[in-house]
């Protein structure tokens, strides 16, 4: 029966599910282009160089059958693959600036770090130019305790939102002035928001922070449809030891995932000459140490823009730069639709939220306050889809 599938590991591509996953297969090995077969084959010598000593005689599967494969040390391998193949594919461009960073600021906001003492964290909020509502929320909830002057970890916060324009925005820009005059917490680029341009406001946001908050230690990017527990996130930064300068943390996608050609996340050869992303974070809340972020930005200028924003910034340029991941299953993302109410305030982040669930989380969530699983479950269910 062993004897079997390890032969079948061998021979053939849909048997590797019996190991690796259905998953890994289909995000590997059936991406149809150019690459794949190349690909293929090296992950097959890697298997061979890996489980057996002499390949192709019959005496290998004997072998290997006393020897099952390590899936987590073959997986290591092959993201290391991966990682180098990015770095070749792309070593041609590094020399020349070809994404230089041109756009002004609408709203540059430049004194929202200016303190005697310099933020720990900076809360960074991707929203666009309609979502008022959206921001209002924030501040009053979760953000509070950044855009107040008080302490987070006993050290300090600050609350800022990153957006573009409208095509059809002339009154938009009017009211983001006059929200901006009040609140004083946004930054507005002069491009137009659109999916496509998701990469360049990020990269163009990150540059602010090196310009006016460079003595920021942490950058937590988030979308302004995702709710922070901030109780558990001070915990987190507090006492999680892997909290250093060199590491990206977040809802880690392991497998990277195929590079697509088309549909709502489609990237051109030009823009991404890979077949396969590296393992990178899901974008709606992620933890960036700022030492990571110079780096970052003179990067970008040398690659082609490709507009995936957090596949491209914290797969493909983390690999480039060597900056590490660090996997927590409690940035929930999207896609993680029913969770227990009561273990909700085990969570570091919940995406894909209307205010009044970002209301209700916050009352439920807020520093200082006791868990009460019966008031989560009663509130929960009227306010939030996701309970
Ligand atoms: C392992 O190596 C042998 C000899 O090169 C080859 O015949 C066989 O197809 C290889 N197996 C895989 C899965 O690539
Ligand atoms: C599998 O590989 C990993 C990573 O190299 C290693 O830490 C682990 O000890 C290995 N497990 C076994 C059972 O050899
Ligand atoms: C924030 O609070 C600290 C300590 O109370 C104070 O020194 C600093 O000036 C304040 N900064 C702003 C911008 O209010
Ligand atoms: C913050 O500082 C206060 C006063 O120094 C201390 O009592 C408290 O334990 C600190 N909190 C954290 C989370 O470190
Ligand atoms: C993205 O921003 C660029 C630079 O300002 C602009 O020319 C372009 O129209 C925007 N693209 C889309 C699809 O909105
Ligand atoms: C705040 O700091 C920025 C640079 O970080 C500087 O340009 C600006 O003038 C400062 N604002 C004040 C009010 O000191
Ligand atoms: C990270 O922190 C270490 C120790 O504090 C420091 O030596 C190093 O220069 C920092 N920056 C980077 C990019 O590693
Ligand atoms: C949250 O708490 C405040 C103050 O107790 C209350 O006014 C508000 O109605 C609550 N909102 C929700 C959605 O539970
Ligand atoms: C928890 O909430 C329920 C419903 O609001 C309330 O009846 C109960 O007394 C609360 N329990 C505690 C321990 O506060």
């Amino acid at each position: 029966m062993k004897k079997k599938c390890l032969l079948l590991v061998l021979v053939s591509t849909s048997a590797l599910s019996v190991y690796y996953g259905a998953d890994f297969v289909s995000r590997v090995y059936l991406t149809k282009n150019e690459h794949s077969e190349t690909v293929t084959q090296r992950y097959n010598d890697l298997v061979n160089s890996t489980y057996s000593t002499k390949p192709s005689n019959g005496k290998t599967f004997a072998k290997m059958t006393t020897r099952p494969p390590n899936v987590t040390a073959l997986w290591n391998r092959f993201t290391q693959i991966i990682n180098e193949n990015i770095k070749k594919l792309y070593f041609k461009s590094w020399d020349n600036v070809i994404t230089p960073y041109v756009t002004k600021y609408m709203i540059d906001e430049r004194d929202i770090c200016n303190s005697s003492s310099p933020p720990f964290l900076l809360v960074f909020v991707l929203s666009l130019p309609a979502n008022t509502n959206e921001r209002q929320t924030i501040r009053t909830t979760w953000g509070n305790f950044a855009s107040q002057n008080t302490s987070f970890v006993n050290q300090s916060a600050r609350l800022v939102f990153m957006l573009g324009r409208m095509t059809d925005g002339i009154t938009l820009d009017k009211l983001v002035q006059k929200e901006s005059t009040e609140h004083k917490d946004i930054v507005q680029f002069d491009f137009f928001e659109s999916r496509y341009n998701l990469t360049r406001k990020m990269m163009h946001g990150l540059r602010w922070v090196k310009t006016y908050c460079n003595s920021v230690k942490y950058i937590l990017k988030v979308d302004d449809d995702t709710f922070i527990n901030v109780a558990r996130l001070s915990n987190y930064l507090l006492t999680d030891s892997n909290i250093n300068n060199k590491t990206i943390h977040g809802y880690v996608y392991r497998n990277g995932g195929p590079v697509l050609r088309e549909g709502k996340y489609a990237v051109t050869k030009d823009e991404l000459p890979s077949f396969q992303y590296p393992p990178y974070v899901s974008g709606t809340s992620y933890i960036l140490p700022y030492d990571a972020i110079p780096d970052m930005l003179d990067l970008a200028e040398r690659l082609p823009y490709c507009p995936v924003d957090d596949a491209f910034m914290t797969g493909v340029m983390r690999a480039i730069l060597d900056l590490k991941l660090k996997h927590s299953v409690d940035f929930t993302h999207m896609s993680e639709t029913k969770i227990d109410p009561c273990a909700f305030h085990s969570k570091l982040a919940v995406t894909n939220i209307n205010i009044n669930c970002m209301n209700t989380l916050w009352n439920l969530t807020a520093p200082a306050r006791a868990i009460n699983c019966t008031q989560y479950r009663e509130l929960g269910n009227n306010a939030c889809s996701i309970f």
